[in-house]
């Protein structure tokens, strides 16, 4: 193919949708170390004017690398991503690259009849902020393309630990409504009102390990994340295909073939802090499935499929692996 793959520098951020984006922020800064940066409310056009219909919560990744994760949360019935979670349920929505020029990614991406979600990079004219999104048919999570200015005479810096703008956040909303026209509506989206909790310990060291997504046509997918987007191939530990960034190579990505509908991404991260930190789970309400190891967390606590991986990190003393109560 022409040009490609694409030269990626790292990832950027990763997106999810919930219907409790206040729930999933404070459960992210308060057990599982994301500090929180900034919650951006806007207004993608289906609100009256001076109100929102989208929340962002923007949290910085607990390595304090940089990195994101965003929070989305549809605020009325009409918003886009409520409305995609009606159609697709609540998860991982799609994992951003950040890339030198993305203009010309774009380019080269039609060029190769590569197809994406809008005709044209979304552009924000005060800041340079470009990005746009890759169709999710071949890689299982939307992809999306972000190009960040770190020279010092960009004004403003869109560098900065965070920074997105309403009007990118508004039109890339926008080019997902192609996504919704057909079915759907089927998944029932309860907003949850749960009152805000304190929770006692905070893992000390998590780190992000492993996105394990699934997709129709796995041998398809890991050309595409090789070919297109310029992931390294390898074999797992368990002898598996798995991809990674060359400049990520504590990252991995784990092509699986699809095992239901709707949102099919899911995170692993790792933590050595038991010691550092023990009981940590005592006493807070959420549950937890523990195998080998590995805890799974209560979707509405974390917002997605998200397993923590440590010696028995989540379990408490003398139990052994087995769902908590
Ligand atoms: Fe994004």
């Amino acid at each position: 193919m022409t040009n490609l793959p694409l030269k990626n520098n790292r990832i950027d951020h990763y997106t999810i949708i919930v219907p409790n984006g206040k729930e999933v922020s404070e459960f992210h800064e308060q057990v599982l170390g994301y500090p929180f940066l900034e919650l951006k409310n806007i207004n993608t056009g289906t609100a009256p004017q001076g109100t929102y219909d989208m929340a962002n919560y923007i949290m910085e990744w607990p390595d304090h690398s940089g990195r994101l994760l965003v929070i989305t949360e549809g605020l009325t019935e009409a918003s886009i991503f409520h409305r995609f979670m009606l159609k697709y349920g609540q998860g991982i929505h799609h994992i951003a690259l950040e890339i030198d020029d993305v203009d010309a990614a774009f380019a080269t991406l039609q060029e190769n009849n590569i197809r994406l979600t809008s005709p044209k990079v979304v552009t924000d004219m005060l800041s340079g902020l470009k990005q746009c999104f890759i169709d999710n048919t071949d890689t299982g999570v939307f992809i999306e393309l972000i190009e960040r200015k770190r020279d010092v005479s960009a004004v403003p810096d869109t560098s900065q630990k965070g920074f997105f703008t309403e009007n990118n956040m508004s039109e890339l909303a926008g080019t997902m409504q192609s996504y919704l026209e057909e079915g759907g509506g089927s998944r029932a989206v309860r907003h949850s009102d749960i009152d805000t909790y304190s929770y006692e310990k905070q893992l000390t060291d998590l780190r992000l390990s492993t996105f394990t997504i699934e997709v129709p046509d796995v041998q398809r997918a890991l050309r595409f994340y090789a070919d297109v987007l310029g992931f390294t191939r390898a074999i797992s530990a368990r002898g598996e295909p798995e991809l990674y960034l060359a400049q990520e190579p504590n990252i991995r990505f784990h092509i699986r073939p699809l095992g239901r509908e709707g949102f099919n991404c899911r995170l692993r991260c790792t933590t050595n802090s038991l010691e550092s930190a023990p009981g940590t789970m005592d006493g807070n309400p959420f549950r937890t499935q523990v195998i080998d190891d590995v805890s799974y967390l209560d979707k509405q606590k974390s917002g997605y499929d998200l397993e923590i991986a440590g010696a028995g990190v989540f379990q408490r003393a003398g139990t052994s692996a087995a769902t908590a109560a």
